[in-house]
């Protein structure tokens, strides 16, 4: 049940996608992967190339821990394409107190996060142990920012100078709960970062902000992985909503209700975007999977990235479809063994049974997935509801009314 066209580790664990750009005539995605065991440990970027976003090359481990401030982890980050080269941003992790038993987490969450840089002249060969630098030291100054949970850096070229994006979180006087908090920093030459701003918003919104992401597409958008977003499982979720963004002085504002779910569900996280060859908005997520899936060969294998999708705003809406090289790779009709594409409308009250355990209804107002008895609606105005399903080995991707909301499960009767 592997899917074809979703991408998926060769084996072991995988989160995050990282540092996804187009760059020397080809698309690079790597991703937070423990290479040794299909479960979360001291983060590494795996790394795959392709020509069209549709099939994927794996290749040898990009980034991995070699200095005293990211020796337990490399953590999510960036790329930016600079005068032919590619700059390689990410958060570096080193345990303040390890956990004996087993050093690949940090002991009651102790550790120290910098932000860190590595410039590849190919975009293959990544040198850990000389290339690396430390451009932001841990934070100190607990009213700007945490001096552990701040993270991923988001790295972007605005006109003539580069724009950094952190996610954060400050105990604010008076308060007993964290306020989520953005970092802005602004380079001339993206090697040296100047603090520019700060935005957050207490209530609504979750606790920190994992994965910040920021895009006109044509409007401004912002993406937000807020922690303790929900009250039930999974309690980490991904949001986005529209926004404006003033790059004088970096300024937005964080209005909670025109945030929505990026993903309704909730098997996805941390997404990041870049603009393909054709200067589309693309942005790929992760899917949280309920337990790894054997390769057949003895290893195994836990996590995917969704389909590549192109976000667009759209008179003051966020949509979001599928890339169009992956159109025809979908063909129209249920096929075992194989990708392929289903379209269907619904009309209130009516039910669409996929898989066992797993299908899809419209009432009036929202379109509901259910699996294994548990509902995840997501809104869909109208008297019925447009349905395009992918269906890639154990992943339903389903478009409501033409992107206007995404439902996408990993099918877990079938790991089981
Ligand atoms: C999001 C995240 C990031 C972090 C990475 C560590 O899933 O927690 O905030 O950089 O994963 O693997």
């Amino acid at each position: 049940m592997k899917p074809v066209y979703h991408f998926t580790p060769p084996s072991n664990w995988m989160n995050d996608p990282n540092g996804l750009c187009y760059f020397g005539g080809k698309y690079h995605l790597f991703y937070q992967h423990y290479p040794y065991a299909p479960q979360w440990g001291t983060m590494h970027w795996g790394h795959a190339v392709s020509e069209d976003l549709v099939s994927w090359e794996p290749l040898p481990i990009a980034l991995f821990p070699t200095k005293q401030y990211d020796r337990d982890g490399v953590f999510s980050g960036s790329a930016l394409v600079k005068d032919g080269k590619l700059y390689l941003y990410y958060t570096g992790v080193r345990y303040t107190a390890v956990d004996d038993e087993d050093i690949t987490v940090s002991k009651d969450g102790q550790f120290e996060a910098c932000q860190a840089m590595i410039i590849s002249e190919d975009g293959y060969h990544f040198d850990n142990f000389h290339g690396k630098r430390q451009v932001i030291p841990p934070i100190t100054d607990e009213t700007l920012g945490h001096p552990i949970h701040t993270r991923d850096p988001k790295v972007w070229q605005w006109k003539d100078k580069y724009y950094m994006v952190l996610g954060s979180k400050i105990m604010e006087p008076g308060r007993e709960d964290f306020t989520p908090r953005l970092l802005f920093y602004v380079s001339e030459d993206a090697a040296h970062w100047q603090l520019c701003n700060t935005a957050g918003h207490f209530g609504g919104l979750g606790s920190m902000w994992e994965c910040p992401d920021l895009f006109s597409c044509p409007e401004t958008v912002i993406v937000l992985s807020p922690e303790q977003l929900c009250n039930t499982e999974p309690t980490n979720n991904t949001v986005f909503g529209i926004v404006s963004f003033d790059y004088d002085r970096c300024a937005v504002e964080i209005h909670p209700e025109v945030f929505r779910y990026v993903d309704y569900g909730l098997d996805y996280y941390a997404p990041q975007s870049f603009l393909d060859k054709d200067q589309n908005r693309v942005q790929i997520g992760w899917l949280r999977f309920p337990a790894p899936f054997p390769n057949g060969d003895g290893t195994q294998w836990i996590g995917a990235m969704t389909l590549p999708r192109v976000v667009t705003t759209e008179q003051g809406k966020i949509f979001t479809r599928p890339h169009p090289a992956l159109l025809d790779k979908f063909p129209l009709g249920k096929r075992e063994g194989a990708p392929y594409r289903l379209e269907l409308t619904l009309r209130a009250g009516e039910a669409f049974p996929l898989e066992k355990d797993y299908s899809l209804s419209f009432h009036g107002g929202a379109v509901i997935a259910t699996r294994k008895g548990r509902d995840y609606p997501a809104p869909a105005a109208g008297d019925s509801a447009a349905l395009t399903i992918y269906v890639d080995g154990c992943i339903v991707e389903t478009y409501v009314n033409g992107g206007e909301a995404v439902i996408t499960h990993v099918l877990e009767e079938i790991i089981e």
